[in-house]
């Protein structure tokens, strides 16, 4: 297999992520640039952030993108998504620290705390790969609503806090902010 091979197998990987995903385009046009830019140079790969445009990832619809190598969920929560990972308890959290590289090693894993925050809370940004083994779990389902993991049944809330199953911690937060109203960077 030549260079070349391995750079179409990995962009047609990409877009196979991007293109089952509402709003996929935008994000495919936008990161597979710095991605392939990078490839040369991987310690500079590690190091990359990307940018994001999600302007036309509506209330219930969901992005995939990948950043250092990994699939990152980005998900525009409904009204109804956000109210139910408000109600839970903390005390019911099988994990209760929120893994949200924007804040402290100990911050509790609130609702607010696993979004983007007071007035972008409807946002959920996070790394999406299930804490147990690796798996990448499938959203929207799973007793909670949120993700599963098929691999060995892991159930993940509206929040991506692990509620059920193998997996021991929350999907990570990674650091990002918004840009503008409708760019996110992730790194
Ligand atoms: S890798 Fe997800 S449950 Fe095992």
């Amino acid at each position: 297999m030549s260079a070349n091979d391995t750079i179409d197998q990995n962009r047609r990987d990409f877009l196979y992520i991007a293109t089952g995903m509402a709003g996929a385009v935008g994000a495919a046009a936008v990161a597979w640039p710095f991605i392939d830019q990078m490839r040369p140079d991987a310690s500079t790969l590690a190091a990359s952030s990307i940018e994001v445009d999600v302007a036309s990832v509506t209330p219930g619809m969901s992005l995939t993108v990948k950043w250092r190598g990994k699939p990152v969920f980005i998900r525009n929560r409904t009204p109804e998504e956000i109210k139910a990972a408000q109600d839970v308890p903390l005390a019911e959290l099988k994990d209760p620290v929120a893994r949200n590289a924007n804040l402290a090693n100990d911050a509790e894993a609130t609702d607010i705390d696993r979004s983007a925050g007071e007035g972008k809370e409807n946002w959920l940004v996070m790394v999406g790969v299930c804490t147990h083994l690796g798996c990448v779990p499938l959203g929207q389902q799973g007793d909670f609503g949120g993700w599963f993991c098929p691999c060995h049944g892991s159930h993940y809330d509206t929040a991506g806090r692990i509620r059920r199953g193998p997996a021991p911690e929350n999907l990570p937060v990674p650091a990002f902010q918004f840009i503008s109203d409708t760019k996110i960077r992730i790194g």
